[in-house]
């Protein structure tokens, strides 16, 4: 029984322990092909998300990378980013801390950047 309660426990720290960045190996990101869509949500990823989820969404010392399970759109809907983007996000996955509400990106600046995020993760494996 005690054996038990201890494998819970165990279990359940690791569900909810804050996730450590994952080391990804940069070089190795793989682009998928670029279309004129593609292209504009990356300037407006580029403009307004980079300097945090870091440029090709490799993440830096500021925020995640989107290219880990836990941005996979069955957890991280598209919505997630509408949101997030307008009303911040406080910690809850990483040791980053929060994400303060990005200013003057409109919704379809954010359809761009759900595109070019979602085409980036297809051509790495993510789903
Ligand atoms: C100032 C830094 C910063 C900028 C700029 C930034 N983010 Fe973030 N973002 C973060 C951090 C830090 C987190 C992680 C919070 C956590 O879960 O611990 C995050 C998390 C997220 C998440 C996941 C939220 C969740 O519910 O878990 C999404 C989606 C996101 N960012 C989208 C964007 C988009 C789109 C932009 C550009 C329009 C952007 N971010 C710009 C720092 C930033």
């Amino acid at each position: 029984m005690k054996t038990r309660i201890a494998i819970c426990f165990v279990i359940v720290a690791a569900t909810f322990s804050p996730l450590h960045a994952e080391v990804l190996d940069k070089s190795a990101v793989i682009f998928p092909k670029m279309t004129p869509m593609l292209n504009v949500g990356k300037l407006n990823y580029d403009t307004k998300c980079a300097k945090c989820h870091g440029k090709n969404i490799v993440g830096t010392d500021k925020g995640p990378t989107f290219l880990h399970r836990v941005y996979h759109p069955g957890h991280h809907g598209d919505g997630a980013f509408f949101t997030v983007v307008k009303r911040g996000s406080r910690a809850h996955h990483w040791p980053f801390g929060n994400m303060p509400a990005v200013d003057g990106v409109t919704d379809e600046q954010i359809k761009s950047i759900i595109l070019y995020v979602r085409a980036m993760q297809q051509a790495n494996g993510l789903f």
